[in-house]
């Protein structure tokens, strides 16, 4: 059993990534600032303020890090960081509060880290990095770990900068760390006691769902489906992505930590979270409607800034190194997993369900 601190542990990839490392039997903190995670989630998952696993702290204030580091008498074994803005057209139009957020933070991190003398630092990084893949560079489409980073906005120039920041810390003080380039998370636990709650929400199948549960926007604006583009160099006109089961994903951080616990003085190590298989905006629009047995209404709109044509990992690395494979990773499963979700939120007028 390892003492691992979870960093963003109260926001929607986190929590799963909480959920699988307390499976697998560790002893698991989150910190969080709360200003994208929930704290209802970080309850459900037994962490409070009241017994010390939840632990209230900002990237941005250096001495609530050194603080929460002491937790429980400190001597934590591995911090795994997913704390951070990620959302791509935000990131367009806000890049430096991006930067801000994203690098400072991590930079605030590392060094309380480095003073408490922990070693072990696990990455939540992106397939933002890569940018448009190149041809020249990818395997049937797919993006091998060796493609050139070349990310084409802001969020991803941030998630590159630390993983430039982690490869130089490696070096110089021997932290081990891996960075996990995940592609699109999507659904949630198959208990639904944690899901994806984002307010405003942006991201494809939430986005479908709340609009056909009627969800608004916290401005007050109906959430209704458009489709960001249909001109791009893809076979549908529309962009396609790796959409891979959070609970796949958080299951690779446990193999992730684990490893690097065990085997310390390693380098940077960088994954791809994927399946390898890519799906169109329109292709996962039908796949959740055969799921879901309704009809998915839509609207064809323009593109949105900073969005490449085509993600879809070449996730060879991870599955050679851990034996990893996505077991839940469907449109079928993940559509009934949010459906359950969903309707726990819509019965809660969109607010955090009460258990
Ligand atoms: N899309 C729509 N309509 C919507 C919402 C999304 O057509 O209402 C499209 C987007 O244009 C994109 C696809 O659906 O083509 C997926 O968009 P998301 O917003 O769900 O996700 P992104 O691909 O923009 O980004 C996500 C994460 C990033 C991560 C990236 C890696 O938010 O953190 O996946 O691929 F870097």
């Amino acid at each position: 059993m390892s003492k691992i601190l979870v960093v963003g542990g109260a926001g929607y990839i986190g929590s799963h990534v909480v959920k699988a490392l307390q499976e697998a039997k560790h002893e698991v903190f989150i910190l969080d600032n709360f200003c994208l995670g929930h704290r209802e989630a970080a309850a459900v998952l037994g962490c409070t303020l009241d017994n010390g696993k939840l632990l209230e702290a900002d990237l941005l204030k250096p001495d609530s890090l050194d603080t929460a580091l002491q937790a429980d008498g400190g001597g934590f074994d591995a911090v795994i960081h997913l704390a951070a803005l990620s959302q791509v057209g935000e990131s367009m139009q806000q890049p430096l509060m991006y930067y801000e957020n994203n690098i400072t933070g991590t930079l605030n991190l590392l060094k309380a880290m480095h003073q408490h003398g922990v070693k072990t630092f696990l990455f939540s990084s992106t397939a933002a990095t890569y940018g448009n893949p190149n041809s020249s560079f990818t395997n049937d489409g797919k993006i091998p770990e060796s493609h050139p980073t070349e990310p084409i906005n802001p969020y991803g120039r941030t998630k590159l900068a630390i993983e430039w920041l982690l490869k130089d810390c490696a070096k110089a003080w021997g932290l081990t760390a891996t960075a996990l380039r995940y592609f699109n998370a999507a659904g949630n636990d198959a208990t639904a006691i944690i899901g994806e709650l984002h307010r405003p929400e942006s991201h494809l199948i939430p986005y479908i769902m709340g609009a056909l549960y009627g969800r608004h926007q916290p401005d007050g604006t109906l959430m209704q489906f458009k489709i960001f583009g249909d001109d791009y160099a893809t076979p549908d006109g529309t962009c396609i992505r790796d959409y891979i089961h959070v609970s796949d994903l958080a299951r690779a951080h446990v193999l992730a930590v684990e490893r690097d616990i065990a085997e310390a003085g390693k380098q940077l190590s960088v994954y791809n979270v994927g399946t390898g298989r890519g799906f169109s905006v329109l292709e996962v629009v039908k796949g959740m409607e055969v799921a879901l047995g309704r009809e998915i209404p839509y609207e064809m709109g323009d593109r949105r800034a900073g969005d490449p044509d085509m993600l879809v990992a070449d996730p060879s690395r991870i599955m050679a190194d851990f034996g990893w494979k996505p077991e839940r990773t469907t449109i079928d499963y993940i559509s009934k997993d949010i459906l359950k979700w969903t309707e726990r939120l819509a019965a809660h007028s969109w607010n955090w369900p009460a258990n």
